[in-house]
């Protein structure tokens, strides 16, 4: 049996079509349900945070993994990165009101929950600034003034145009990816890679 750890949210209600596509079928499964193995025994699926995903693939409690690029830019984790899905494609960008130019600002106040890649954005622009780290509703920030700007994910950009924000640079594209703990991906490769052919 393979473990399976997948990001909670767009990217499991993808891998979980695929899965029900391709014949695997889940008796047991509920939409509250945090850990799934299929009626075949083959996969054991624990749904946790999208940040979460490669710290279980990396304490061994799983054996894979199913996340964006975006989390996997933000630390350095030991595991592989076996294969690009291509799937849950979106952007990771820099948006704030409409005309208003980073560059022409002296004080940079920049909300996210990617504080590495807001870092590294500031950084590779020459520009100075503060970036403030938030968990979720990073869009409320320039709307209450924590910030001039937010470095955030958009994958419609109706979140953005719902809060009158808009897209001023894309930093980042993302999309899904495999990550394999590095033991399991040579004790289970055939196992692993049988799967990771079903979902691709
Ligand atoms: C993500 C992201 C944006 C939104 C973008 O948030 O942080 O808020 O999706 O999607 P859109 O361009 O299709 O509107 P998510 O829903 O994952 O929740 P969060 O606020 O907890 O980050």
């Amino acid at each position: 049996m393979i473990k399976i750890a997948i990001a909670k949210g767009r990217i499991s209600k993808v891998i979980y079509e695929l899965l029900t596509e391709s014949g695997y079928t889940f008796t047991e499964n509920s939409k509250r349900k945090l850990i799934i193995t299929d009626d075949s025994n083959s996969i054991s699926i624990i749904y946790v945070k999208s940040e979460d995903v490669p710290i279980y693939v990396e304490n061994s409690i799983a054996d894979i993994g199913i996340v964006g690029k975006d989390i996997l830019r933000e630390k350095e984790y030991d595991v592989f990165e076996v294969e690009d899905l291509k799937t849950g494609k979106c952007d990771l960008c820099l948006a704030g009101y409409k005309n208003t130019n980073i560059r022409k600002l002296d004080n940079i106040r920049i909300a996210s929950k990617y504080t590495t890649q807001a870092k590294e954005f500031l950084k590779s622009n020459n520009l100075i600034g503060k970036v403030i780290k938030l968990n979720g509703s990073v869009e409320l920030a320039p709307l209450v003034g924590i910030s001039d700007f937010i470095v955030d994910i958009v994958e419609t950009g109706s979140t953005l145009k719902e809060n009158n924000l808009e897209v001023l640079e894309v930093i980042n594209t993302v999309s899904t990816r495999v990550i394999a703990n590095k033991v399991s991906y040579k004790t289970k490769f055939s196992s692993i890679t049988n799967f990771i052919s079903t979902i691709n």
